[in-house]
């Protein structure tokens, strides 16, 4: 059973690909998680996106990597947005999230391109939306809460050019599968879209 999640940032899909894993028993992979860990080791090493994060990208980040909380701030996603739109990039990684999708007994993953790419074949696909300023005052909310200062403006500026540069390039573009079911979580609760979610899984059951 996959479970396929992809969605702009801020979307809440992260949120939802959780309680899906939960409510199912499922293991759960945040691809968006080893794009900001290639985009952190390029920042750190000072190395070119361009000529070397493939190289990067190549090696195995492990669970301990993962859980770095400094891969949640939002100049690492901004970078990994840049650093992701490379074929060679997506390459390196397409092997490790194949693998967990395709594990025995199944897995929840959440980006944005699981249901296009890494698992045209799963069972539901859903496509998480909420328009870029409700993303923008959840994202400036979360951020606040952990003592950044910087502005909504700013918040909703960044929400704009990420959007703009993940659905704009050719390498597994942000748009939804064929047969994604979509949700906009714009006006609903947290519960609400979860409960939303499980029935859209159940239907394709
Ligand atoms: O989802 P998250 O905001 O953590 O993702 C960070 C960046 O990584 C995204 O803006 C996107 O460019 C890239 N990404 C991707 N494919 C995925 C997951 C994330 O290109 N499956």
């Amino acid at each position: 059973m996959i479970i396929a999640v992809d969605g702009p940032a801020a979307s809440g899909k992260g949120t939802i690909a959780k309680a899906l894993a939960r409510h199912y028993h499922l293991p759960h992979l945040d691809t968006g998680l080893l794009y900001r860990a290639v985009a952190a080791t390029v920042r750190r090493m000072e190395l070119d996106p361009e000529k070397e994060a493939d190289a990067v990208a190549a090696c195995d980040f492990d669970e301990l990597t993962l859980a770095d909380p400094g891969l949640r701030d939002d100049d690492v996603g901004q970078l990994a947005s840049v650093v992701s739109a490379h074929p060679l990039v997506r390459a390196a990684l397409l092997q490790r999230q194949k693998r967990f999708a395709h594990q025995e007994g199944g897995a929840v993953l959440d980006g944005r391109d699981i249901g296009t790419v890494i698992a045209p074949d799963a069972l539901a696909k859903l496509f998480v939306r909420a328009t870029p300023t409700i993303r923008a005052q959840r994202r400036h909310a979360e951020l606040k809460n952990r003592g950044s200062t910087v502005s909504y403006d700013q918040v909703l500026a960044d929400i704009r050019a990420r959007d703009e540069r993940d659905s704009s390039r050719s390498a597994a573009p942000l748009v939804p599968a064929a047969d994604a079911a979509l949700l906009d979580t714009s006006f609903l609760s947290i519960e609400a879209s979860i409960a939303k979610a499980i029935a859209l899984v159940e239907a394709r059951r």
